[in-house]
């Protein structure tokens, strides 16, 4: 028999794949949810590669999630969005792709707005209602990038590809990713693209989407030793008044990533309708995360003003071995929904996440348990470590299994770090460049440091002094990770840590 939930779930994937319900074969549905690496309550495409978010936007009471995927395989090409969503940021249903690859042009990434007054002439409008969502992704041919729009009237359920495209063509072979946001200063649109082998941010302005001008360019600046991609730009308000706002330009690096690789670095500074300001030297490099695995990120558009969070996505994974990840049918997860402030620091104004307050609702009712000895270790959970000033030289917590592959996360004292080590997560051979300790410069707060650990079977995400320091990891062990225990070597143990089981998404409906 099969439940409400189930018959759900099996629509939901039928949509996702493009085939009839009645020629799934049951086993699909549980390879959602039952691989030994597919996480319970991170997004995973149900099948084939994905990589960068795209297109996040908050529409008539759902989220967007769009993504870079191929329909036809669990390796990079065909580049296509695929596409779910979602009513609290939490469970998200499949749906078709949106935008296909077609005419030998694939659809790289960009962002997706609401076009409240029809701006653009794409929306059907109606006595209460001249809204539809525009999506604005680069086009690519292997000569030629271009930013186009595409349009949809039916909350995102269709697309129309703009019969004007490109609306934007300077005639470069490497030109992408944009990100549009309206200006209400100046009342335009603005888009925010990379040029990403001049190590440039180009910005351009709009009153309707179609018609572009450019505005002015930033960079090169910060990080450099990678092409450029992925770029976002944003106010928040510094440490939460909203009286002094605080912009934050974010651009990804590939290679040339902290850790290695593909990694995300921010300015942060002033825009003025035109030109971003940055308020640190132009050699100062921000770091997004620490970890190997974080990029691509962008936030949601429109998110409404009473809810007033500024919330980013970011792909877990790294193109130094993005097509070769151990897993499935399916590759690449995206990272849970961050919420973004900015906060002064002893350093300067620096950019903080936190998960979302709707991940608190996965935690089991009941109290956390305690992590004394070895403890058993459910398949997705939150931990939070804390240690005081003491005598230790590690303050960290081993995650492992009975084949004895471990993953070890907490913090050092000298240097006061926090870090995750997958040096020994994985026993059978793994990409050159996987394992490794990767760590991220954490300060006392009243003589403590404290993390907190979101484990979800393959994904490890890390928020340090409420998120001042992130580092996030994908981790593959060959059999599941069932046991949580300290380090051992310390003679006084250093901190306490508690853990809650976090439900798994796969087994709620969409809410
Ligand atoms: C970043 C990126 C983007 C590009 C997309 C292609 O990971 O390289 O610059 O639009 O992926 O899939």
């Amino acid at each position: 028999m099969q439940s409400p939930t189930h018959r759900l779930r099996r629509a939901a994937l039928a949509a996702a794949l493009s085939l009839p319900v009645a020629t799934l074969p049951t086993p699909c549905l549980r390879a959602q949810s039952d691989e030994p690496l597919r996480p319970r309550f991170h997004f995973t495409p149900p099948r084939h590669f994905m990589n960068d978010p795209n297109g996040l936007v908050f529409y008539k009471g759902e989220y967007h999630l769009f993504y870079q995927h191929n329909p036809f395989g669990a390796t990079w090409g065909h580049m296509s969005w695929g596409h779910a969503v979602s009513r609290d940021l939490l469970g998200w249903q499949h749906l078709p792709v949106a935008l296909r690859e077609e005419d030998g042009i694939m659809i790289f990434s960009g962002s997706v707005v609401v076009d409240w007054k029809n701006t653009s002439g794409f929306c059907r409008v109606s006595a209460e209602d001249a809204s539809c969502l525009v999506a604005i992704y680069t086009g690519h041919r292997p000569d030629r990038q271009t930013q186009n729009l595409a349009y949809s009237n039916d909350r995102g359920r269709t697309w129309t590809k703009y019969a004007g495209n490109p609306v934007v063509d300077l005639g470069l072979k490497d030109f992408r990713d944009p990100k549009v946001f309206w200006h209400d200063d100046t009342k335009r649109w603005v888009m925010v693209t990379v040029l990403p082998d001049q190590h440039k941010v180009r910005f351009f302005g709009s009153p309707d989407l179609r018609k572009w001008e450019a505005l002015s360019d930033f960079g090169p600046a910060g990080a450099t030793g990678g092409v450029w991609e992925c770029p976002d730009l944003f106010p928040l308000p510094v440490d939460g008044v909203a009286t002094d706002v605080g912009w934050v330009l974010d651009v990804d690096l590939n290679p040339g990533g902290l850790a290695g690789g593909s990694g995300g670095q921010y300015f942060v500074g002033r825009f003025d309708g035109t030109r971003f300001l940055n308020a640190n030297p132009p050699d100062r490099t921000l770091w997004v995360d620490y970890g190997k695995d974080f990029y691509a990120t962008i936030s949601f558009s429109d998110i409404p003003p009473a809810d007033g969070r500024r919330i980013w996505m970011g792909w877990i994974s790294n193109w130094l071995y993005a097509n070769e990840e151990p897993t499935e049918v399916w590759r690449g997860a995206q990272s849970v929904p961050r919420v973004l402030g900015l906060r002064r620091t002893p350093d300067g104004i620096r950019l903080v996440q936190s998960p979302v307050a709707e991940l608190d609702t996965l935690r089991e009712p009941g109290a956390p348990v305690l992590i004394e000895g070895s403890t058993p270790l459910p398949p997705s959970a939150e931990i939070v470590l804390e240690a005081a000033r003491g005598d230790w030289r590690q303050a960290a917590l081993r995650l492992t299994n009975e084949s004895g592959e471990e993953v070890v996360v907490g913090f050092t004292a000298e240097p006061l770090e926090v870090f995750v080590d997958r040096r020994k997560a994985r026993a059978a051979p793994a990409h050159a460049e996987y394992p490794g300790h990767h760590a991220g410069p954490v300060r006392w707060r009243d003589g403590r440091v404290q993390a907190r650990i979101l484990f979800d079977r393959s994904v490890i995400e890390i928020f340090a002094n409420d998120g001042r320091t992130v580092l996030t990891e994908r981790v593959y062990p060959i059999a599941p990770l069932t046991r949580v225990e300290w380090l051992k070597g310390e003679t006084v143990r250093p901190g306490a840590a508690r853990m809650w089981t976090l439900r798994s998404v796969w087994d709620t409906p969409s809410r």
